[in-house]
């Protein structure tokens, strides 16, 4: 049986349109809603994603602007910037482009930015809240998964969860957010014993490796529901995702493609953050 897919494009552009009308509610009041992206260094993916999380804003209304500063900054010249940042009425939300130069003590700039214009849910803060199971910030790549779930008729509660990865930016949050969700979760990591063990008693999959096709057909319970959060750029200059898709499809109930899959859905949540940290200062 061929998988079905589920379409992140589609959904990420259903959810931007529904956007617009929060965005220019808040204008009208004056809370026009703000996003200031900070880029540190020229890494040239880190670059593309910026780029794509201003425009993803500006095309529906929203403030934003990029900030950009070479790879030699000092922290304290980045540190000052946030605290002006923080206390600017205009921007409801800042976020800092990971991973930083290796010179920067990343746990000390996230915690610098308010936790409330933390729109990227990274502020120790935002991460307990999201562990004690009432979230403030979700961050966005695990919360555009959740959205695909919704929007895929999934229902979590009692099923196997195995997410691959355990980054703070999206194995860590997806398993707090899976077991909240009500779902059995595992967490492998590169040292997980017998990853294919429990990869094929997964009803629910979620790859976030960093490695291309690095999920096989074989790996894959029949009727799984697999998520690929990877985007890996291929010799041949192509794009694709942690999972081996052709072979997959064939073996999973629903699967996200890469391109099209959860990465148009992560911006699309800094979008929702955003426009909720606006909606939030404007007492709506
Ligand atoms: N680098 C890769 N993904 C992300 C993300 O979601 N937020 C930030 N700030 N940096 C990233």
């Amino acid at each position: 049986m061929t998988a079905q897919i589920i379409d992140g494009k589609a959904l990420a552009d259903e959810l931007r349109q529904s956007f617009k009308a929060r965005v220019e509610a808040l204008a009208a009041k004056g809370h026009r809603p703000g996003l200031v992206v900070i880029l540190v260094g020229a890494d040239p993916a880190s670059e593309v994603y910026v780029r794509n999380k201003v425009n993803g804003c500006l095309a529906i209304g929203m403030h934003s602007e990029k900030i950009t500063y070479e790879a030699s900054v000092d922290q304290a010249t980045v540190l000052n910037k946030i605290a002006e940042l923080n206390a600017d009425p205009n921007i409801h939300g800042i976020l800092v482009q990971l991973p930083l130069p290796k010179h920067f003590d990343e746990e000390k700039v996230l915690e610098a930015i308010a936790a409330d214009k933390d729109v990227d849910g990274f502020h120790a803060e935002n991460v307990g809240a999201l562990a004690q199971g009432n979230p403030r910030f979700i961050p966005c790549t695990p919360y555009g998964v959740m959205k695909m779930f919704e929007k895929g008729g999934v229902d979590l509660t009692g099923q196997e969860a195995v997410v691959i990865g355990r980054s703070n930016i999206v194995g860590k949050p997806m398993a707090l957010l899976l077991i909240n969700a009500g779902a059995t979760v595992t967490v492998c990591n590169s040292r997980t014993k017998d990853l294919k063990f429990h990869t094929r008693r997964a009803d629910i999959l979620v790859a976030a490796v960093g490695k291309p096709k690095f999920v096989t057909a074989d790996m894959v319970k029949p009727g799984a529901v697999v998520i690929d959060v990877g985007i890996n750029r291929l010799p041949d200059g192509k794009l694709c995702g942690d999972v081996d898709f052709a072979g997959c499809l064939e073996v999973a109930g629903q699967i996200t493609p890469v391109p099209g899959g959860v990465g148009p859905m992560t911006i699309t949540m800094l979008l929702a953050n955003t426009i909720e940290a606006a909606e939030r200062k404007a007492g709506l």
